[in-house]
């Protein structure tokens, strides 16, 4: 079923204390204001999920998401987390290929696979995230990039497990540049996305798909690309380390 959802990715921003300070003026903030059917989810620096998870009221509309996990199941990968540990921090969502991930860390649409797979097969959900960049808009290639990283990272699941994704449409130049996509730019693409979904798994699946836009979303942008028929919320990067910003993005989306 598709949801609307706003995500916000903290990236890596505030320490333990400030984190936990952050997600409980978030969720206090939801209890009084939130009337609607969206879902907000928040992704954390791994090593302040399971505390988040211990401030997390039962009744609130929040949980919470990694930020990236590796590719293998458990093994000598000093330094790494794998998806059955983040699963048991109390996460459920986890995002994968974000432009940053690609970009600095060398993530491939083939590695990406990989990751979406691990994750799966941990019960997470991934948020999985394409986008072109400055360079790729402006030569006119961004259609082809958007197919490509879809097709190659997550086209081998079944529907199955498709209908487990949301999608993130999150172009690079938009990505804490204040500069946002117009929503007729954001709109193109996610019609695009949902185009390509039911041409491989059908329509029903395709108009079930959470799409997000991502890049440079605030309170004052929001509104605007959440009205867009094929857009279904934001993944928040800046925006999301205040609270009140946070907030009125999330009441922007109805
Ligand atoms: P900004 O909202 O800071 O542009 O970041 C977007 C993003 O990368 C979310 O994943």
């Amino acid at each position: 079923m598709r949801k609307n959802i706003v995500a916000g990715n903290w990236k890596m921003n505030l320490d333990l204390n400030q984190g936990i300070q952050l997600f409980n003026e978030i969720q206090e903030l939801l209890k009084v204001e939130l009337s609607g059917e969206q879902e907000v989810i928040v992704c954390a620096p791994s090593i302040h999920l399971s505390s988040l998870a211990k401030s997390l009221e039962g009744s609130s509309k929040l949980s919470i998401g990694a930020q990236n996990c590796h590719q293998a199941d458990s093994g000598a990968y000093t330094g790494e987390i794998s998806a059955s540990m983040i699963a048991s921090s109390g996460a459920e969502y986890v995002i994968i290929g974000h432009s940053e991930r690609r970009l600095y860390f060398s993530e491939s649409n083939e590695l990406l696979a990989q990751k979406l797979d691990v994750v799966l097969k941990n019960g997470l959900f991934p948020i999985f995230c394409i986008g072109e960049t400055l360079e790729q808009r402006n030569g006119g290639t961004y259609f082809d990039v958007i197919k490509e990283q879809i097709s190659e990272a997550s086209f081998h699941l079944d529907g199955a497990n498709y209908s487990k994704l949301i999608l993130a449409y999150e172009p690079v130049w938009a990505i804490g540049t204040g500069l946002t996509a117009s929503p007729e730019q954001a709109q193109e693409i996610h019609l695009f996305i949902r185009t390509l979904l039911a041409e491989k798994y059908g329509q029903t699946l395709a108009d079930n798909t959470t799409i997000l836009y991502g890049g440079s979303c605030n309170p004052k942008n929001a509104a605007e690309l959440f009205a867009q028929a094929d857009i279904d919320g934001g993944l928040i990067g800046g925006a999301s380390l205040k609270a009140r910003d946070f907030v009125d993005i999330i009441k922007a989306l109805n």
